[in-house]
């Protein structure tokens, strides 16, 4: 045996040096939950260590996060039933209280990225990303409530729209709102491969925002489909997206992959709360060795070709890089 692999791992000084992905912490995007109020911090039960927060406590939070090094955010507000409708206009309304915090946050840290969401779910009386009429999500005219949610967002400071809707055509109708309001620097992070999935349960938990009736399956992609992510992938591209998002991300790996291979664009990788709270619940029971399967997870999203990885384990990844 002339040819031995082994020889590239014999020590670690070896094993650094052909290493051939690196985790960074610049790679990793941070979500927060927002709440409404002062001084309020309710854990999410299904998501354990994730606490929804209000402003003055979010404030410390990405004061933090950002010691640790992680400068980018995406910010979820957690919606009181009683602001909700069926045309989700809280969701641009001048009272809105998750504007008026992304106003404050950006305020208080201006070199930090901060990322918003935009859909119906979290506004809207039937919990779908859409507009309803008579059981159906419309397309068009959920545009428009679109359109004004991204509108008042960028208004309010946010660096990165991150439309999370998957209506047809929303990127370019956002781009050109943007654009006409003179809004031409605010980057559009497209979730563009964004499946119906059940990982996006505790989400749904820490929001409060599962559809009232049926599912989504008439807007996020079927999990079977892969080529059709290049087909959501090219239109994004024309519409003006930024960044290009798939999501979920481990049980979507070569889905990471095909939209790497395809575009120019910045592949972001979206770590879902089902993701994570399933590494969490087993390292409680003793059953997984947390950090090594949290860290193995993340290194697997961008070995996969993800630039970008937006995780609930963003601050826990960041502290073991810190002491590499
Ligand atoms: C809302 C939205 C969802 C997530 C991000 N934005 C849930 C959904 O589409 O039902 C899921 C995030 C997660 O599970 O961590 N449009």
């Amino acid at each position: 045996m002339n040819i031995r692999p082994r020889r590239n791992r014999k020590m670690a000084g070896v094993r650094d040096l052909v290493r051939e992905t690196q985790l960074h912490t610049n790679d990793l995007l941070l979500p927060l939950f927002l709440l409404e109020g002062q001084k309020q911090r309710i854990p999410v039960a299904s998501m354990p260590g994730v606490d929804r927060l209000s402003l003055d406590l979010l404030l410390q939070e990405i004061e933090a996060a950002m010691k640790l090094g992680i400068r980018a955010f995406d910010v979820f507000p957690v919606v009181p039933e009683s602001y909700k409708d069926k045309y989700a206009t809280y969701s641009y309304a001048d009272a809105n209280f998750y504007n008026r915090a992304l106003a404050s946050i950006k305020q208080e840290f201006p070199e930090v990225v901060i990322m918003t969401d935009v859909a119906l779910d979290p506004y809207s009386s039937d919990g779908h990303d859409g507009i309803v009429e008579n059981g159906k999500i419309v397309n068009d005219a959920s545009l428009e409530v679109l359109g004004k949610m991204a509108l008042a967002q960028a208004q309010a400071g946010a660096d990165i729209i991150g439309p999370s809707d998957m209506m047809d055509g929303r990127v370019g109708y956002i781009r050109e709102l943007l654009d006409d309001n003179g809004f031409t620097e605010v980057s559009i992070m497209s979730y563009t491969a964004k499946y119906a999935s059940g990982f996006y349960g505790p989400f749904r938990d820490a929001l409060d925002s599962a559809p009232k009736f049926g599912d989504k399956k008439t807007y996020q992609m079927d999990p079977a489909n892969r080529i059709e992510a290049l087909r959501e992938a090219a239109l994004d591209e024309q519409e003006g997206a930024d960044f290009l998002m798939v999501k979920p991300a481990l049980a979507y790996l070569d889905v990471i992959r095909l939209l790497k291979d395809h575009s120019d664009l910045p592949i972001a990788a979206y770590n879902v709360s089902g993701e994570y709270s399933m590494i969490k619940a087993a390292a409680m029971q003793g059953w997984l060795d947390y950090d090594r399967v949290m860290m193995e997870s993340l290194l697997s999203i961008k070995r996969a070709g993800a630039d970008i990885i937006l995780t609930y384990f963003a601050k826990d990844a960041a502290k073991i890089l810190q002491n590499q």
